[in-house]
């Protein structure tokens, strides 16, 4: 009897076919990065209950509702953008290639298409519609025709660097299983791993049987530092100071959406398709810029009940190293002021890794910092 979550909606989909005969298909629909990604998750399953891109009567139920036309929950749009070129080849029922590269990775069997109001999928999603904000820009850049239909992965991207961290659901629920774990924390993260990152895990980890680190390793804005700097700074913060029998590490290769509250909806709902029974948010989760209230995105899981989102989100307050506890603390166990607190933002820390400063151990574990500062050099990105 296994204790992990059943998948969302209730049966890991499996949309894979490497066999899968394509040879009399002609028309192609080209696909970018995010579509790639997005096609190779639903092959897996980690977008299960989702078996292709979503229709109208889905999409626009996600948007308004955060829920599937079937009521199932579901908070972030999974689309295909085309041009009004492609579009214009579309015809349904019939199969169309799914190229990135001049390779084919996927099958569409085209059920409909459709103009999506981005303007309403902006405000609704990103409760935004200006286009400072990553995710916006990124939506009204990507076409104006979303193609809907059952999908096929008939390959797979490679995996390079991440290719002993890359596991499917069914493969980390095995995991999971072999090693005995009943409850599991699932972490996201789009960062490098610093203390307060490191001191919510373990707190979390003190109250279950095994910890899952995460990271997303999929489409990024240019000023997040690089997953595969990432990945090794992971490595190393692991080996020295995680216990290697409660903690796994896998990448998330999902796309980042930068939607703040409905993103952390729909990272839960991955992690529970991951095998996961509890999913940590801290503050601002899956935020950018000033766009969402620092615990909006704890909020938003009032929304749902537990039972039916069938994973436990774990809520932390921001936390950070203080000079006078002399250790790490949060906004909810630390008495003291701002001065005493070791805070520093995003911005300021890759400003200081591009310059070669270490940012303090209070901060950062030193060896999180040689990686990554010796992990950018050369980097136009930072
Ligand atoms: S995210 O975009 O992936 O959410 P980040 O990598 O910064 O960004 O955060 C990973 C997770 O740690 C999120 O759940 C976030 O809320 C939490 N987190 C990040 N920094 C802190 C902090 N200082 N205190 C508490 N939680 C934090």
């Amino acid at each position: 009897m296994s204790f992990l979550p059943k998948p969302h909606g209730g049966k890991l989909i499996q949309a894979i076919d490497p066999n899968y005969d394509f040879s009399n298909i002609e028309k192609e629909i080209k696909i970018d990065a995010i579509a790639l990604s997005d096609l190779e998750l639903i092959g897996v399953g980690l977008f299960s209950p989702l078996t292709g891109f979503l229709g109208k009567n889905d999409y626009e139920s996600v948007v308004e509702r955060m829920r599937l036309a079937n009521n199932t929950i579901w908070s972030i749009p999974v689309t295909l953008p085309v041009s009004y070129e492609t579009a214009e080849q579309l015809i349904v029922g019939e199969q169309f290639k799914l190229v990135f590269n001049n390779e084919v990775y996927g099958v569409i069997i085209v059920s409909e298409w459709y103009q999506p109001d981005l303007t309403k999928e902006a405000l609704h999603v990103y409760k935004t519609d200006e286009l400072t904000h990553p995710g916006v820009k990124r939506l009204f850049e990507r076409g104006p025709v979303y193609v809907a239909g059952e999908v096929v992965l008939v390959k797979r991207p490679e995996k390079g660097v991440f290719g002993d961290v890359w596991f499917e659901p069914k493969e980390t629920r095995a995991l999971f299983e072999a090693k005995g774990w009943k409850t599991v924390v699932g972490f996201q993260t789009r960062n490098p791993i610093h203390r307060a990152h490191e001191y919510i895990q373990k707190a979390a980890l003190e109250t279950v049987d095994g910890l899952f680190v995460n990271p997303l390793v999929g489409e990024t804005k240019s000023d997040d530092i690089p997953a595969d700097v990432r990945l090794e700074s992971y490595r190393v913060l692991l080996e020295k100071y995680y216990p290697k029998e409660r903690v796994q590490l896998g990448v998330y290769p999902a796309a980042m959406r930068y939607a703040g509250p409905r993103e952390a909806i729909f990272h839960a709902i991955a992690r529970k398709n991951f095998g996961c029974t509890h999913f940590i948010v801290g503050r601002d989760h899956a935020g950018v810029g000033n766009y969402y209230g620092t615990y909006d995105a704890q909020y938003i899981f009032g929304e749902f009940t537990e039972e039916e989102l069938g994973i436990k989100p774990l809520f932390f307050e921001h936390s950070f190293y203080c000079t006078k506890c002399d250790g790490m603390a949060s906004d909810k166990t630390c008495p003291h002021g701002k001065e005493d607190r070791i805070i520093l933002s995003g911005t300021k820390v890759r400003e200081m890794l591009r310059s070669g400063t270490l940012p303090p151990s209070t901060f950062s574990r030193k060896e999180v910092v040689q990686v990554l500062i010796e992990g950018l050099k050369n980097r136009v990105t930072v």
